[in-house]
């Protein structure tokens, strides 16, 4: 199992975006799996990345291998559920260009697992703190002339796999709220958007990683997509940190499948290069 950071400094080929230099990048959950990718990719492109994370060892480790980057990652520890913590956390640092809303906890349960201080906690680590991190830094972002906010969904609840109630009811949650949040900010410039990232094998993620699950979330989503999409294995890391980091600072309230490619009708540069 490759891990996503190593493997988009392995492709070395990512398109460097003169734009992205020097911007301000927020990354939630960016200690470890898809985010430490973001940590990287916006590092490489010569962003200045300020990323949270409960994770102190891992967050410590990326900082240092990132140490030689242009302008070198810093790193908070944040617990995001704690909403006056976050505000803090973002009044100390200004106003930013880049909010990538990524942390999420994907922790396996049925129905009868579920009571109300669970439900509270659920949507709390996947869903509360991405509405609060985009109204803590929209004021500052109108004060610069524009800024982008990414939030991160899954497709898990399009394919309604099992286990993960309250997490697809969360990201479920993430792609309306960023339609009404690009309608609500678009005015100003801010741009909002989701990614809905397929199987990306994280650490994490190996915890519950079978070859039978792998086969059988490829059938269902070939049986949604079409032929096409069953014959591309969707579970493959393709460092979807550099689709971020090149495109989506640009793009306007829509959904990208992770997947997928992303059309360039929906790519539309207002920040000049
Ligand atoms: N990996 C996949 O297959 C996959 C698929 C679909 C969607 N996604 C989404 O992509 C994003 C990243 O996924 P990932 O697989 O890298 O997740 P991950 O669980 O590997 O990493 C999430 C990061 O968020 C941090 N985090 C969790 N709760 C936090 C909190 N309360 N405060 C601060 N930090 C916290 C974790 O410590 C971790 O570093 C998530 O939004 C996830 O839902 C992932």
């Amino acid at each position: 199992m490759k891990h996503i950071p190593s493997l988009v400094a392995e492709e070395g080929r990512q398109a460097i975006y003169p734009s992205l230099a020097g911007k301000r990048v927020v990354i939630t959950g960016g200690g470890s799996g898809i985010g430490a990718g973001l940590v990287e990719a916006f590092a490489a492109q010569g962003s200045e990345v300020v990323f949270v994370d409960m994770l102190e060892k891992e967050s410590a480790e990326l900082v240092s291998r990132l140490a030689h980057s242009r302008i070198a990652p810093r790193f908070q520890r944040l617990d995001l559920t704690d909403l006056s913590a976050m505000e803090g956390f973002f009044r100390q640092l200004g106003s930013i260009d880049v909010l990538v809303n990524n942390a999420a906890n994907d922790d396996r349960h049925k129905l009868e697992d579920v009571t109300p201080a669970y439900w509270d906690e659920r949507m709390a680590v996947n869903l509360r703190h991405m509405l609060f991190a985009a109204k803590a830094v929209a004021p500052g972002m109108k004060a610069r002339g524009g800024g982008a906010i990414i939030n991160f969904s899954s497709i898990a609840w399009h394919l309604g796999l099992e286990g993960l109630l309250l997490y697809e009811t969360a990201k479920a949650g993430i792609e309306g709220m960023t339609r009404a949040l690009a309608r609500e900010l678009g005015p100003d410039n801010i741009r909002v958007t989701a990614v809905v990232p397929g199987n990306v094998k994280t650490a994490r993620q190996s915890k519950w990683y079978t070859a039978e699950g792998e086969a059988e979330l490829v059938a269902r989503i070939g049986r949604q997509r079409g032929s096409r999409h069953s014959r591309e294995c969707p579970t493959r890391p393709r460092a979807p940190a550099t689709l971020l980091a090149t495109r989506l600072v640009h793009a306007v309230g829509v959904m990208l499948k992770m997947n997928a490619r992303i059309p360039q009708k929906h790519v539309r540069r207002r920040v000049r290069d």
